[in-house]
């Protein structure tokens, strides 16, 4: 999720790297740094000032030049360990002669710290990261050259990397390898390119080569060797990029929040990664709350607003299954300015991708001063409510742009659920079969999110059949009341046309007055344990003339039939199957405000980050 640029060859390195930092600061980052590499040794400068750091970087970095041709740089996003000088990239290891960037979470990184350590390695970082650098030294010590050792340390390292190294032993060879974080190579018969994002070259070349998963890439000024992890030679594929900057920078979608969209599958992969033990155990270790806290919670409260809202209702019905808590869900801004029953067995946990968010962050202050134990579920790290709660649990969606949330939603959604899970195991209110067949349910999950990604065109068509109408109603139930919610918050937020969602028994309630010939009905009636009921709410709208459009499952003929409109989606477990439905709602939203000519990225009046009450 971070950016990396890297070059070898260039008659101008600190400037390229620079350049192609400002380039990759559309995705959002923290903290940055560049290294420039000769035979002489590496020069590194490391900025950690927000989105300001790479323009930080330009004065600072002059004094490193001495006319080096090669370079690594890297936009930070962190995930493990707090932004700062310390730990932004490029590292280093102990003797100094080799520099790394690194995109993506190694799971095994404690354990194989702690080998490091006990073998006199010395960390400067809290990064995953840096045992990279230092397993490589162990290895080139030991007389393999830069690529091999590469080789042998990633056989060691489970999780994602998309990295670049290089030593001052070989100071033109820049090494990359890639394994679900993406690399593409530049090539310009001059000098060779490296980056994580096609924007942050484009200007040197348009002849681009993509890294697959498990290959291992040497870059020199006029060459590009491609292998597997194995050692078996790749033939390279070039391709001639016609995109601009812009559209390069949105990966050739046609906006971010469709970007967004197709992002979600790595999105809950990498908020579950390193999160499940080889035992099922589900481990959580910025939560930073014994297993003995954890037992004695008495109940939970949830709050955010908006999306972040959204998900926590969705949790709420795993929470309570799982775990036998009472958990309530609230608005932030009502929660604040109420008086809540908290004491201190009492869990309050904060929803907010941003972490920044006023209102919650005011109610999870208060929440903090009646002695309740405060959690964030934050996609930011270090953000304002990251650093001032007890624990923290981090989705890994990476950085939105998009205004109207999606990936984060998802990404919490599943953050959430691991918790529900592991309060489940520590209370033992699930059996540690149940626990593993929900753990595996989870991990099918990006999968089956994949797949519903994939309806996106039937979803257009269902959109452009109702392309006329002003008002939509999103029905729901049990955990399909959540996704019928953010299905209506979608809808407005980016094609502003009116639209509620509601639970499907609320209907009769009053809704089901103004239901008439031209409204249209989204129902959740994914199979769950409220199908069937969700079906009869379908009948009553039907019955008054409404336009009737169903999410179901695959295959489910007997509820398609009820609708006057489909979107199939893949089935899942009721609990889980809001990750996939969301997916569909999502589609539907922007195929309309798309319809309707309007900016998807940004909709009017709406900030992606809300710091005023
Ligand atoms: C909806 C949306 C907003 C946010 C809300 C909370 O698409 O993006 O409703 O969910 O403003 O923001 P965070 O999660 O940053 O606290």
């Amino acid at each position: 999720m971070c950016g990396i640029i890297g070059v070898t060859g260039a008659d101008d390195a600190r400037e390229v790297l620079l350049e192609g930092l400002e380039r990759l600061e559309y995705r959002g980052y923290d903290s940055a740094g560049i290294a420039l590499v000769d035979a002489d040794g590496i020069s590194r400068i490391r900025i950690a000032d927000g989105t300001h750091s790479v323009a930080l970087l330009r004065e600072p970095a002059r004094a490193l030049d001495r006319g080096q041709r090669a370079g690594i740089g890297h936009n930070r996003w962190a995930t493990h360990g707090q932004p700062s000088e310390r730990n932004a990239h490029p590292h280093v290891d102990c003797s100094g002669d080799i520099v790394l960037v690194h995109n993506g979470i190694v799971e095994n990184y404690a354990e194989l710290a702690a080998g490091l350590r006990q073998r006199g390695h010395e960390f400067r970082s809290d990064t995953d990261t840096e045992v990279f650098v230092h397993l490589i030294e162990e290895q080139m010590q030991q007389g393999s050259d830069l690529v091999s050792s590469l080789r042998n340390v990633l056989q060691k390292v489970r999780g994602t990397f998309g990295l670049g190294v290089m030593s001052i032993k070989d100071p033109e060879l820049l090494v990359a390898a890639r394994r679900v974080s993406p690399l593409v190579i530049g090539v310009s018969g001059e000098a060779t390119y490296l980056a994580s994002d096609i924007p942050a070259i484009l200007e040197h070349t348009r002849e681009i080569i993509a890294l697959d998963d498990d290959q291992i890439a040497q870059l020199r000024p006029n060459s590009v060797v491609i292998e597997t992890l194995e050692g078996e030679p790749i033939t390279p594929r070039l391709r001639t990029i016609a995109w601009d900057v812009e559209a390069a920078q949105k990966g050739g979608f046609e906006d971010f929040m469709s970007k967004e969209i197709d992002e979600q599958p790595t999105a809950i992969a990498d908020t579950l990664r390193g999160r499940i033990d080889g035992d099922g155990r589900i481990v959580l270790d910025q939560l930073d709350l014994s297993d003995e806290e954890l037992r004695k919670i008495t109940h939970v409260s949830v709050v955010a607003c908006g999306s972040s809202f959204h998900a926590g209702l969705v949790a709420k019905y795993a929470l309570e299954h799982w775990a036998r808590l009472p958990v309530e869900v609230d608005i932030a801004s009502e929660f604040r300015y109420r008086d809540p029953v908290l004491h201190d067995t009492s869990l309050v946990i904060g929803v907010s991708q941003s972490g920044e968010t006023v209102d919650t962050l005011q109610a999870l202050r208060q929440a903090a001063s009646s002695g309740a134990k405060v959690i964030v579920v934050s996609n930011v790290v270090d953000s304002s409510m990251a650093r001032e709660a007890d624990g923290v649990l981090y989705t890994h969606a990476g950085p939105e742009i998009g205004v109207a949330a999606t990936k984060t939603v998802v990404a919490q959604i599943v953050a959430l659920e691991l918790l529900g899970l592991r309060l489940a195991q520590v209370r033992g209110t699930l059996t540690p079969e149940e626990v593993a067949t929900q753990v595996a349910a989870l991990r099918a999950m990006p999968d089956i999110v994949a797949d519903a990604i994939t309806r996106n065109d039937d979803v257009q068509k269902v959109a452009e059949a109702v392309n006329d109408a002003k008002d939509f109603f999103f029905l729901g139930r049990h955990a399909g009341y959540p996704t019928a919610l953010e299905g209506a918050l979608k809808l407005k937020e980016i094609s502003y046309l009116h639209a509620e969602g509601y639970p499907g028994g609320e209907l009769k309630h009053g809704p089901l007055a103004v239901i008439e010939p031209g409204c249209v009905v989204v129902a959740v009636a994914s199979s769950g344990p409220l199908q069937e009921k969700m079906l009869s709410n379908v009948a009553e709208v039907k019955a008054r003339g409404a336009t009737v459009i169903l999410v179901v499952d695959d295959g489910d003929e007997e509820a398609s039939a009820q609708g006057d409109f489909v979107l199939s989606v893949p089935p899942a477990p009721a609990l889980l199957a809001p990750l996939k439905d969301i997916v569909a709602l999502q589609q539907f939203a922007y195929h309309l405000a798309r319809g309707r000519g309007l900016d998807v990225d940004r909709p009017r009046n709406l900030a992606k980050t809300v710091t005023v009450e």
